[in-house]
């Protein structure tokens, strides 16, 4: 072996090793992999081939030509997920902290790069703590050369991110761009700026955990999608979610084989309460519709009362948006019309069919959620169902109420089929507000007015509060035992399976943001 070899190989040793055992050590010592255990947890075994591992960074600012490691802090290539190709990026936190720099940006983007010509999905392993500070202006050129990447893949290429450590700055916001964020809890964080910042401008005390943890992203911003309890756990639940979907926006997502048989679900004829004002839980209806065990929430803790996620059915993939009964009565409000839309659209964009399944008592009122922008916001679920070309089935189990009913894929915007079980009421409210506004003058002056109420409820119920109206204005396509609806479903989008739908040609239309 030439000296020349030798030294080249000992430098793959090195790269191989992360830069050195202290700095591997340093990483697990904060319950934390090192960036390379992760890819090859991520990927199928041996099945990662890496890029552009000898590249160094370039700059000799504040001392850094003293500081020079091989990947520059961050690892990519291509590998697959059972059997499927992705590329990667991860980011090692032992080397200046991840953070990003003119060539490691340039590694980034080179896999961005093939990933859009080659049509597969990117995932980021995030762990950095943003825009290398030392580099200056180059660093943040870095950044933006990403986040247009980003912004370009999106809808072309799935791109899901992981966060496995403190991200910051500039390090949250290709994250944010892209389709996906899964966080770690107790060893993830995301903010803009640090608690040492946010101590200085608003005099406001915050750990990382409150102010960027996964918990705070999962339920209250609800920036992150997955919140997982450790890395390893993270990147399976990762590798799961790739299982639904398409490598491309030209693609279907993956199938399973599924044998149909005898597919009524006797239990859904017992799942509504007698009273309509009684909770029940939509999971329980998702689960027996649609094949055991493959429903998978997306962003499960966060606007509780509208539920999201991929689901099989009869073996193809689907995604499901449902009203909540049991939280908030299935209200929708400007963070469930955000969360939904935001499926909505990412399902339409890669061609997995949409089930919706309806229980709503209509938008929430109320002057927090109109100064808010429940307008814009609301309207933001109604235009993402509006523009979805996707197979779209909606089944209506019990309340359809007011402008809900319009913007919960109705067939007046573009679904393909409405069914709706018996104990389905679709109006413009419920009845006994109704009745207190049009017979007003009436009760009022009626020797008993409890009475007339009640008379003038019972009216407007026996009118409106049923599907059969709808189904005669062929609103609704069919009235349907709840048992049957999985039987319906699966021919449903079988008969859907060829959808072909063209929108009018644009540049883009303008989603009221
Ligand atoms: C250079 C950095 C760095 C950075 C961390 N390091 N962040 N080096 N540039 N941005 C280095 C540290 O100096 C340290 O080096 C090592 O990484 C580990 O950092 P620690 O602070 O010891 O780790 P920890 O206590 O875990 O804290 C992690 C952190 C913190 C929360 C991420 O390091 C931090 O607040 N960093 C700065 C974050 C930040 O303000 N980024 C914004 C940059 S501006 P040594 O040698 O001591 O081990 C930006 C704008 C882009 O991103 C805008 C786009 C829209």
């Amino acid at each position: 072996m030439t000296d020349r070899i030798k030294e080249l190989n000992d430098k793959i040793a090195e790269a191989h090793l992360g830069g050195g055992q202290a700095r591997i050590d340093a990483q697990h010592a904060k319950g934390k992999l090192t960036a390379r255990e992760r890819v090859q947890l991520l990927l199928d075994k041996g099945s990662f081939e890496e890029i552009g591992m000898l590249v160094t960074h370039r700059s000799k600012n504040f001392g850094l030509d003293k500081q020079q490691f091989y990947g520059d802090g961050v690892i990519t290539g291509y590998g697959t997920i059972h059997g499927r190709l992705v590329y990667v990026f991860s980011q090692d936190f032992t080397v200046l902290g991840g953070s990003l720099a003119e060539a490691h940006a340039e590694k980034i983007c080179r896999i961005m790069d093939l990933a859009m010509k080659n049509g597969a999905p990117v995932i980021g392993l995030n762990d950095s703590g943003g825009a290398r500070i030392q580099e200056g202006v180059i660093s943040l050129g870095g950044y933006a050369d990403i986040f247009y990447r980003n912004t370009l893949a999106s809808g072309v290429v799935p791109q899901l991110s992981a966060i496995m450590g403190p991200c910051a700055g500039g390090a949250v916001y290709s994250p944010a761009l892209t389709d996906f964020i899964f966080m770690v809890e107790k060893t993830s964080y995301m903010f803009v700026t640090g608690p040492n910042v946010v101590k200085t401008v608003t005099h406001e005390e915050v750990t990382s955990e409150e102010l960027g943890g996964a918990s705070t992203h999962a339920t209250k911003s609800g920036v992150t999608h997955f919140s997982c309890v450790n890395e390893a756990a993270c990147l399976e639940h990762l590798r799961k979610v790739m299982t639904y979907i398409p490598q491309n926006c030209e693609e279907l997502p993956p199938s399973v084989a599924y044998q149909t048989g005898n597919e009524t679900r006797p239990k859904l004829d017992e799942l509504i309460p007698e009273n309509a004002n009684q909770p029940y839980d939509m999971r329980e209806v998702i689960e027996e519709v649609c094949d055991a065990q493959s429903f998978l929430e997306v962003h499960k803790d966060y606007a509780e009362n509208i539920v999201v996620g991929f689901a099989r059915l009869a073996g193809r993939s689907i995604g499901v948006v449902a009203n909540q009964p049991a939280f908030l009565a299935g209200v929708l409000d400007i963070k469930a019309s955000n969360k939904a839309a935001r499926f909505v659209r990412f399902c339409d964009a890669f061609n997995i069919p949409l089930l919706v399944f309806e229980d709503v008592p209509g938008f929430l009122p109320g002057t927090d959620q109109e100064w808010n922008g429940i307008i814009s916001n609301g309207a933001k679920l109604l235009y993402a169902f509006c523009e979805a070309t996707v197979p779209r089935v909606t089944v209506i189990t019990r309340k359809a109420y007011g402008g809900a009913y319009d913007v919960m894929n109705s067939k007046h915007i573009g679904a393909d089929m409405n069914f709706a079980w018996p104990t389905a009421e679709i109006a413009v409210m419920g009845a006994k507000g109704a009745a207190e506004i049009i017979f007003r003058r009436e009760i009022q002056e009626a020797a008993d007015p409890e009475a007339k109420l009640k008379e003038k409820e019972a009216l407007y119920a026996d009118m409106f509060a049923n599907p059969y109206r709808a189904a005669k204005r062929g609103y609704i396509d069919e009235v349907i035992p709840a048992s049957k609806t999985r039987e319906k479903l699966i021919r449903a989008f079988d008969m859907l399976k060829n959808k072909a739908e063209k929108l009018p040609r644009k540049k883009h239309g303008n989603i009221p943001l």
